[in-house]
Parts: C-alpha cells; sequence; structure tokens
C-alpha cells in the first residue's frame, strides 16, 4: 500500500559547506513524504498535500513531532563480531586473537550463522541503520545468511566474506585459490540482486599473503563494479608488522596499491596513520577513507584526522567498525567522532556530521541516486528520530533555538532509544 509519512523532513542536498549552512539541506516543519512501491515519490509541506483520486488508498502515518530523515549509513562493521563487542583489555592485534578470531569461528555452521544474521540486521535496524557494508567470516555461510536475511527485508546491503589465509588459526583460514574461487561464487550468487553488493574484502595485509592480494585485484578487475573493503593504517603495532611483511613496499598504502586495489570503490577502514604521500595517492585514486570512532578509541588506535584528509581531497565515510566499535548507533559515533576531532583542535559541526552518516555516505558508495536523501525516485529507507527520548535530552532541548543546536543534542545524547521507527523501502522494520 502506498503510504504518505508526516512530520519534520530532513534532507540534506550537499555537503554543508559550514557549521550554519542552511542552504545545504531542506527542512519542513510540517512535512509530509509519499511513498509508492518502496520509493519515495514526493515530498513537501504537509498542508500542500492533494488527495486526489490517485491517494484514495493511502496509508497516513502521523510522526510529528518527530524527525523523518534518510536512515543512517554504516559504512564498515563486522557481522561475525556481535559477541566482540565490549571485550576488555586489548589492543588491535591481541583483541583479534583473544576474542575475535575464536568468536568468528564460530560461524563456519549454517545454523549459527541463519541465527546471528537475523540479530544482526535486526540491530542495525533499531539503530537506525537501513544501509550497511558488512565483512563475513572467512566462511562462506555467513555471506550466504546475510545476504539471504538482508533480500528477504529488501535491503541495500553491501557485503563479502573476508578472504585471510595466514597469521590466524587454521579454523579461519582459507587459502588464496579458495578465497577467490569462493569470493568468486558469492558474487556470481548475490552481487546486483535487488539491492545486495559484493564487496571483495582481504581482512588486512597481515592476514592475506602477495598471492591472495594479487588475486583480491584480480577479481576486482574481472568484476569491476563490486566493492572493496579492508583495513589500512589503524594501529602502529599493525603497521610495523605489515611494513615487515611487505619489506619492499613504500608504505602500508603502497602494499594495496602494488596489488591494483585502490580505486573509488575501495573502503579503506580506519585510514589514521598516514604520510603524507599515501595521503596524496589516496585522493588521486579517490580510495575512500572510512573513519570508525568508537572502535579507535575502544582499541587506543589513534586519532583520524578529518580536516588533512579532507583539505588534501580525500574521500570520506564514517561506520561504527562493532565488534571493535562500542556501538551500532551512528549517533553514538557521530559523538565520538566529534571528540577525536576536538582532540585535534577542530569542531566537527552537526551539520556535516548529519550530513555525513546519510548523503555523505551515499556519495562515499557512489549511491547517491539510491539512497541518503528524501528526493523523489530514492528508496525509501527512512530514520523517525524523537529528539526528546530521554528525560535528560527532552529537558536540554527547552534550550535549543534551532535545528542545528536540536541536531547536535541528538548526536550526543541520542542512541537507539532516540530511534522511534525505520522504513526499509516503504515497509515498517522497527
Ligand atoms: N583489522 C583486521 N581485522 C580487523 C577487525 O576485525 N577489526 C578491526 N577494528 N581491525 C581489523
Ligand atoms: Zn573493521
Amino acid at each position: 500500500m502506498n503510504k504518505i509519512l508526516r512530520g519534520r523532513l530532513l534532507t540534506f542536498l550537499r555537503k554543508p559547506d559550514n557549521h550554519n549552512d542552511t542552504e545545504a539541506f531542506d527542512f519542513l516543519e510540517d512535512g509530509y513524504l509519499s511513498i509508492k512501491n518502496g520509493k519515495i515519490t514526493s515530498r513537501g509541506q504537509f498542508s500542500e498535500f492533494k488527495f486526489d483520486e490517485e491517494h484514495t488508498n493511502i496509508e497516513i502515518i502521523d510522526h510529528r513531532p518527530n524527525i523523518i530523515m534518510p536512515g543512517f549509513i554504516d559504512v564498515h562493521n563486522h557481522f561475525p563480531q556481535l559477541r566482540v563487542l565490549a571485550s576488555y583489555g586489548t589492543q588491535l592485534m591481541d583483541w583479534l586473537t583473544n576474542f575475535t578470531f575464536p568468536e568468528e569461528a564460530k560461524f563456519s555452521k549454517s545454523s549459527h550463522c541463519n541465527k546471528f544474521a537475523k540479530i544482526f540486521i535486526q540491530t542495525l535496524f533499531n539503530h537506525g541503520t537501513t544501509t550497511s557494508v558488512s565483512f563475513g567470516s572467512v566462511h562462506q555461510a555467513s555471506v550466504d545468511s546475510l545476504f539471504s536475511e538482508a533480500l528477504a527485508k529488501n535491503m541495500c546491503l553491501i557485503a563479502g566474506k573476508v578472504m585471510m589465509d595466514r597469521n590466524a588459526p587454521k579454523n579461519v583460514l582459507d587459502t588464496p585459490e579458495s578465497s577467490y574461487r569462493e569470493t568468486k561464487s558469492l558474487i556470481e550468487k548475490w552481487h546486483k540482486k535487488e539491492r545486495l553488493k559484493y564487496a571483495v574484502s582481504p581482512r588486512f595485509c597481515i592476514t592475506s599473503s602477495a598471492r591472495q592480494l594479487e588475486l583480491a585485484g584480480a577479481l576486482m578487475k574481472e568484476f569491476d563494479d563490486c566493492y572493496l573493503q579492508t583495513h589500512l593504517s589503524e594501529n602502529k603495532q599493525e603497521i610495523a608488522l605489515a611494513m615487515s611483511l611487505f619489506p619492499s613496499s613504500k608504505d602500508y598504502l603502497d602494499i594495496y596499491a602494488q596489488h591494483n586495489l585502490l580505486g573509488p570503490k575501495s573502503l579503506m577502514g580506519h585510514s589514521i596513520h598516514l604520510s603524507p604521500r599515501e595521503i596524496y595517492q589516496m585522493a588521486e585514486t579517490k580510495t575512500v577513507a572510512v573513519h570508525c570512532p568508537t572502535s579507535n578509541l575502544f582499541l587506543g588506535s589513534g586519532l583520524y584526522n578529518f580536516v588533512r584528509l579532507s583539505d588534501n581531497g580525500v574521500r570520506t565515510a564514517i561506520a561504527s567498525d562493532t565488534g571493535g566499535g562500542t556501538s551500532f548507533s551512528m549517533l553514538q559515533n557521530l559523538d565520538a567522532a566529534y571528540k577525536i576531532q576536538q582532540l585535534q583542535n577542530y569542531s566537527l559541526d552537526p551539520l556535516t556530521s548529519f550530513y555525513w552518516i546519510t548523503l555523505g555516505n551515499a556519495n562515499a558508495l557512489g549511491l547517491q541516486n539510491e539512497i541518503g536523501s528524501l528526493e523523489s525516485g530514492r528508496y525509501a529507507d527512512i530514520v523517525v528520530l524523537n529528539s526528546k527520548a530521554t528525560r535528560l535530552s527532552a529537558d536540554r532541548l527547552l534550550d535549543c533555538n534551532n535545528l542545528i543546536e536540536e541536531l547536535f543534542v541528538v548526536q550526543t545524547l541520542g542512541d537507539d532509544r532516540f530511534v522511534e521507527a525505520v522504513y526499509v523501502a516503504g515497509s515498517r522494520v522497527k
């Protein structure tokens, strides 16, 4: 059935130029959003909505006084790490060894994958995330389960089986050849089926041999509309190990460059400790630097330099990186991102923040014509936010004078309790 959502409509039109750039977004205090066959057909002032013949069989859902905006986009997270969140006491390399690899080993069983795929996708929705870019485990079954569940929900999901052939326990390893073969068969099975897309996923250069990275590069050439996701320069110990494994490479990024893994569809998780040369090459190749703020704080990895990357023309995106990250909430991740920039004497403004988790991330994925805004023709992937979900925020908002101030309160105090409703392709999922 067709639907009309009524409420406070907010959508970005472009990247904000400054903290007060009111031209960068469209806001309607009492707006309507018309949805037909899973897509947005129009929006406007509710008072101007015309109930013509076409609109006789229509459901009107009144979300006032909540904010209706595009669903959040999470550009980097790990499906098999739901039970890795909140693991105490380690930084990256020991965290992988002690907690992550043993947990991911459990995804060799289809029944385990099926059970967790349902929980994982519902958890994303509950936090307002409607599009996700996710790593599976090394097992083909993990990605089969995740794609099946996303397909059932008509969700936009980009995912891939991790390729990893060394420096980890045997039960989470593949081989260059098996990873190539399995990735290829997953691409043929899932890529571009409805709203699903495949990301070739070498975990990182520590767990992939040169031969495996070479085959990942070959897959990217063979299937040039797939994405690539991996990890880059997250932690100083990791970088030293990477350089010892690839001694002839100039730096960490060069390892991926030498295997033809850079480009506009390449998503580099973390991208923290980068040299000027690496930043230059990321900008040149249009490779995306994906910020994972709650993860970087939790694992003590370092401070992503948003200003330096943006000023040098690097394309950026933001993500939860759960289970290294500590929250599925993109609001919580914005809060952490703000604090990380504060530590570098820069105050990330709320307009840029909310742009980032919607249209900005859509742009980073090249999917701005499908998701990330409330333009007609886009999928009706929608989050409804209640700014006054807690007594604390309701009280704090008594002192707010405009939408921009309100958004900052929501990102600072907000989480899944603020997510009143979620729609994916027009169907309510929360
Ligand atoms: N580097 C390689 N694998 C991972 C992972 O699962 N999480 C994080 N945060 N970094 C990684
Ligand atoms: Zn990650």
